[in-house]
């Protein structure tokens, strides 16, 4: 095995790439994990707009006890509701530990309260994730019994995904991992394609390292276990990018999910990205949402700052960073609201 795996580098954007990406198809579009981001009430609202494939619960620590029934229902409360958001988009349960039986007893627990979809997590760097997440990518041994004690436990019809990184410090180390979790009856890859070491970088990407791995022979991927192309997703160009580079057509978006809420559509082509008016609805929205969830004021006011600083970083830099630093001064609900309907009379009159 092993051709050279390329460098990272940040994205920049070609548009002969992008143009002949656009031509190639795009099968599913997923809804990133985001541990302190993409919980229930935020799933329940983005899931709204954007026409997403499926979304993923936050990680759900399992140590040597297995994860028990209230903690999952507490963490997927859609699974007291088929397993879906109010708009019918699947949840997938995504575990994270480094204990092959409880993750094996946690994955059946979820499935009897109604998860068709279990995800493993390979891909968190938080150094306060001890021994789990992407630091078990060097121990090969390990995340294959896992994998396998978690697909044995499961009954063939249950979906199970893997999501991790290219490697710890090198994405050198992906053809170990993928040999590793590329377990028969494993259904799904999914990539984000920087190391560990490289934590969120721009210039830490490398989508290539995918492509790399999927054209090695022999590699487990050639079983045809399909891929997910995770990592700076932001937008129809980044999309079409990706789908030329990686050669997948499958792909997950975390960080600008938030500021473009119809973002499956946008990639698939089919509608624009939401206007900026459009968006701070949402994000009342969302605030409306945490309120009904019995999220105390100053959690609902963090979350929303949380929200627009998304939109502000991956979509509206110029035209919100003014105004989102104001917001981040408020204080109450009343303040959000009317900092929120100033905007859109600006935006309205300006539009
Ligand atoms: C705040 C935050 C929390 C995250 N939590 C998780 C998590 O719980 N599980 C997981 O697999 N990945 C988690 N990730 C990683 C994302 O799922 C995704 O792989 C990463 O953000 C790259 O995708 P993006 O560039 O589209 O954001 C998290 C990322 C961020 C920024």
């Amino acid at each position: 095995m092993g051709t050279a795996v390329p460098a990272p580098q940040a994205l920049v954007l070609d548009a002969q790439l992008v143009e002949a990406g656009a031509t190639l198809p795009l099968s599913r579009v997923y809804l990133a994990p985001m541990e302190g981001v993409c919980d229930p009430p935020m799933r329940q609202v983005i899931t709204r707009y954007g026409h997403y494939d499926e979304c993923f619960s936050e990680f759900i620590r399992v140590t040597e006890e297995p994860a028990a029934y209230k903690t999952l229902l507490r963490e997927v409360p859609e699974l007291e509701h088929g397993g879906k958001t109010d708009s019918g988009c699947l949840c997938r349960v995504q575990l994270l530990g480094d204990n092959p039986n409880s993750l094996a007893i946690s994955a059946q627990r979820a499935v009897e309260l109604g998860a068709t979809s279990i995800d493993l997590n390979f891909g968190c760097p938080s150094r306060f994730v001890h021994h789990g997440g992407s630091l078990l990518l060097k121990e090969p041994e390990l995340i294959h019994e896992i994998t396998a004690r978690v697909r044995d436990a499961l009954a063939p019809e249950i979906f199970l995904s893997v999501k991790f990184r290219l490697g710890v410090m090198s994405a050198e180390e992906v053809a170990t991992v993928v040999a590793a979790v590329a377990v028969p009856g494993v259904n799904e890859l999914i990539i984000h394609a920087r190391t560990r070491k490289d934590l969120y970088k721009a210039e830490g990407l490398n989508w290539p390292a995918i492509t790399t791995i999927m054209d090695d022979e022999s590699s487990g991927l050639s079983h045809g276990i399909p891929v997910v192309a995770n990592g700076d997703i932001t937008d129809r160009a980044s999309s079409c990018q990706c789908r030329m580079v990686t050669r997948c057509w499958r792909q997950m978006v975390g960080r600008a999910a938030f500021g473009t809420p119809n973002m499956p559509q946008v990639l698939h082509g089919t509608e624009e990205a939401m206007p900026l008016a459009a968006v701070l609805d949402v994000a009342w929205e969302f605030g409306l949402e945490l309120q009904k969830y019995g999220c105390p004021e100053k959690s609902v006011m963090d979350r929303l700052k949380q929200f627009l600083g998304y939109a502000n970083k991956y979509r509206f830099k110029d035209v919100l960073s003014p105004f989102f630093y104001t917001f981040c001064r408020a204080q109450t609900l009343g303040e959000a609201q009317q900092l929120l309907s100033a905007k859109k009379l600006e935006l309205g009159a300006a539009g």
